[in-house]
């Protein structure tokens, strides 16, 4: 039974790849994905199980988070692999009787996908036989407006995500797209960004004479962009 269940094969979709396609029943009503969220950026995520601590603590804080990712043109969608009754009694029990870390009465308004089957689930690499047979895992997939999957997230059963993180990468990938720049480690909007070679980024020369631009060596180049110029671009688009 062990060696059955690490034998088993888990197909992921991988960076740059098409978000692969399915039509789900929702809290919301029914989606057909990706083509649904087209033009906007969208998070799906899945969480093992309704009615357990660590999810709900997770879905608490997304949904009082919704606002600032939907300012970023990002829509959310959960996922599990319970069914809608289960869904919808435990969304209820968040708003009416959940109280956590100065949140409450909290309704989650985002879609969460009812994947009984596994189909959707199984698509995303999401049921990962090693961790557990019968339940996702915590992924997070960030799906650009055009459907392309553009990063990925694992964590096992136990971990709870950092939102602030997700959010932190959803605005450093659309910098990097804005402004044709890569992010440094730990980047938030106003810090230093980097810069590719010379060549592909003004001549050695020109970067020697701007004062914006500061080379620590050949290959590690960076330059300021003001935090204003970042929000106003990333944020509605
Ligand atoms: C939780 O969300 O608390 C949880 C769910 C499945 C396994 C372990 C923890």
């Amino acid at each position: 039974m062990e060696e059955n269940k690490e034998q088993q094969v888990v197909s992921l979709p991988r960076i740059g790849d098409p978000a692969p396609e399915f039509k789900a029943v929702t809290t919301q009503g029914d989606i057909n994905f990706p083509a649904d969220y087209k033009g906007s950026w969208v998070i799906l995520f899945s969480h093992p199980a309704d009615f357990t601590p660590v999810c709900t603590s997770e879905f608490m804080t997304f949904a009082t988070m919704e606002d600032q990712f939907a300012e970023a043109n990002c829509k959310l969608v959960g996922l599990s692999v319970d069914g809608l009754y289960s869904h919808i009694a435990w969304l209820r029990t968040i708003k009416e009787k959940i109280e956590y870390k100065g949140m409450k009465d909290v309704e989650v308004t985002f879609p969460l996908i009812e994947d009984i089957t596994m189909n959707v689930a199984k698509k995303y690499g999401m049921i990962q036989p090693n961790e557990d047979t019968t339940k996702a895992v915590r992924a997070v997939f960030f799906i650009d407006p055009k459907g392309i999957v553009r990063s990925m997230i694992y964590y096992p059963l136990s971990l709870g995500r950092n939102f602030d993180e997700l959010y932190r990468a959803l605005i450093a990938m659309k910098a990097a797209d804005e402004f044709g720049v890569a992010t440094p480690a730990d980047w938030r909007p106003g810090d230093d960004v980097i810069i590719g070679p010379a060549g592909s980024c003004g001549t050695a020369k020109e970067r020697m004479e701007d004062s914006d631009i500061d080379c620590k060596d050949w290959f590690f180049c960076t330059k300021k962009l003001d935090k204003d110029e970042v929000l106003s671009k990333v944020l509605k688009k």
